[in-house]
C-alpha cells in the first residue's frame, strides 16, 4: 500500500495504475472486443464530424480515442485522458504504431485537474462509472466543452440486464463474504460498473451541474466473455464485482476461489456456443447531454 495517499480518490487512482491495470491488461482482448460492440454502435449512429475536437474521458488503452481521431480526420483532433499513466504509455505506443497523428494523450484526474479545451465534444466509454465524485468530474468535463458541446457517456444499465457481469457476481456472493470499501485498507475500483445505471439519478446529476437536453438510448448486445469456458471463468474471477469481492476478502477470498470456480463453470455451461466460445448479454445506456450555448 502506498504511504503517499491523501484522498479516497488517490486509492482509486492507485488501483487503476496497479492491480486493476494488470487484470484489465490480461483480458484486454475481451474488453476491447466486448466494449467495442457498444462504442462502435454509438459511433456509427453519431459519428464525430470532420474537423472537430473530442476529449475521450477515462480512455484506458485509447482504442476509442484512435477511432474518434480517424473519424474527425486530419483537420480535427482527438484527446485521451486517463488518471493511470500506465494506460497512457500504451495509448502513445499504439497511436504511433497505427500511424495516427491527430491524437494526443495525457494523464489527469478528471475530478480535479485541468482538462484543456475547449472541445467540441467529450466522450466516455465505461470511463465515468468509477469516479468517486462523479458530479465534480462532470462539472469539470462541462468546463472543458465549448458552448453547445456534446457529452456522451456509454455506461452499463442495471445489473440484471448485464448477465455478463451479474451472473458471476451472484454466484460469488453466495460463497464469499462481501467486504465493503469502508471495511478495508486495500485499493479498490471506486463506485463500480453499475453506479451510473439509474437514468433519474444520472439526469438529475447532469442537469444540476448545468448540462441540458439529457437523453438516454438503450443498446443491448451479446458479448464474448471467453474464447473457451476456462477463459470465461478466469475472466469472471479476475474482473468486475466478482474480482473485487474475492480480492477484498483477502485470504478468505483465496480460500474460497476453487468453490467459486466450480460454481462459475456450472453457471456458464449453457452460454457456450458451438465453437466453444462463451457469450452473455450486456446492456448499456448511451447518455448524451449538452453544454448550454
Ligand atoms: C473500465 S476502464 C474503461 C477504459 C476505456 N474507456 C475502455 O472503454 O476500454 C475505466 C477507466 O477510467 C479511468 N479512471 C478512473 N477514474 C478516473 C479519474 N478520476 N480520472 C481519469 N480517469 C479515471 C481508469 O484509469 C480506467 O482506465
Amino acid at each position: 500500500m502506498s504511504q503517499n495517499r491523501t484522498t479516497s480518490n488517490d486509492i482509486v487512482i492507485e488501483a487503476w495504475n496497479t492491480v486493476l491495470f494488470e487484470k484489465f491488461t490480461r483480458f484486454r482482448h475481451l474488453f476491447v472486443e466486448g466494449y467495442s460492440r457498444h462504442s462502435d454502435e454509438y459511433l456509427k449512429r453519431s459519428p464525430y464530424p470532420s474537423g472537430t475536437t473530442v476529449l475521450d474521458i477515462g480512455c484506458g488503452w485509447g482504442d476509442t480515442t484512435i477511432k474518434i481521431a480517424e473519424s474527425v480526420g486530419p483537420k480535427g483532433r482527438a484527446f485521451g485522458v486517463d488518471c493511470a499513466d500506465n494506460y497512457i504509455g500504451i495509448c502513445n505506443a499504439d497511436a504511433a504504431a497505427a500511424g495516427v497523428d491527430n491524437v494526443e494523450f495525457f494523464v489527469a484526474d478528471v475530478e480535479s485537474e485541468d482538462l484543456g479545451g475547449p472541445y467540441d465534444a467529450a466522450f466516455a466509454r465505461c470511463g465515468t462509472m468509477f469516479f468517486n465524485l462523479p458530479g465534480l468530474a462532470m462539472k469539470n468535463v462541462r468546463k472543458s466543452l465549448k458552448p453547445g458541446g456534446k457529452f456522451t457517456q456509454i455506461v452499463w444499465r442495471k445489473r440484471e440486464d448485464n448477465p455478463w457481469l451479474h451472473d458471476a457476481e451472484l454466484c460469488t456472493k453466495a460463497i464469499v463474504p462481501v467486504v465493503s470499501h469502508d471495511e478495508t485498507d486495500a485499493v479498490h475500483c471506486g463506485p463500480g460498473p453499475f453506479s451510473m445505471a439509474g437514468p433519474d439519478m444520472v439526469s438529475d446529476m447532469l442537469q444540476s451541474i448545468g448540462f441540458e437536453c439529457v437523453g438516454f438510448e438503450r443498446y443491448d448486445v451479446d458479448m464474448c466473455i471467453g474464447r473457451d469456458i476456462n477463459e470465461a471463468v478466469e475472466f469472471a474471477l479476475d474482473i468486475g464485482p466478482t474480482g473485487e469481492i474475492i480480492r477484498l476478502a483477502e485470504e478468505e477470498g483465496e480460500r474460497l476461489t476453487p468453490q467459486v470456480r466450480e460454481a462459475l463453470m456450472d453457471k456458464f455451461s449453457d452460454k457456450v456456443r458451438d465453437d466453444g466460445s462463451v457469450w452473455a448479454g450486456s446492456s448499456s445506456w448511451f447518455v448524451t447531454a449538452y453544454n448550454p450555448r
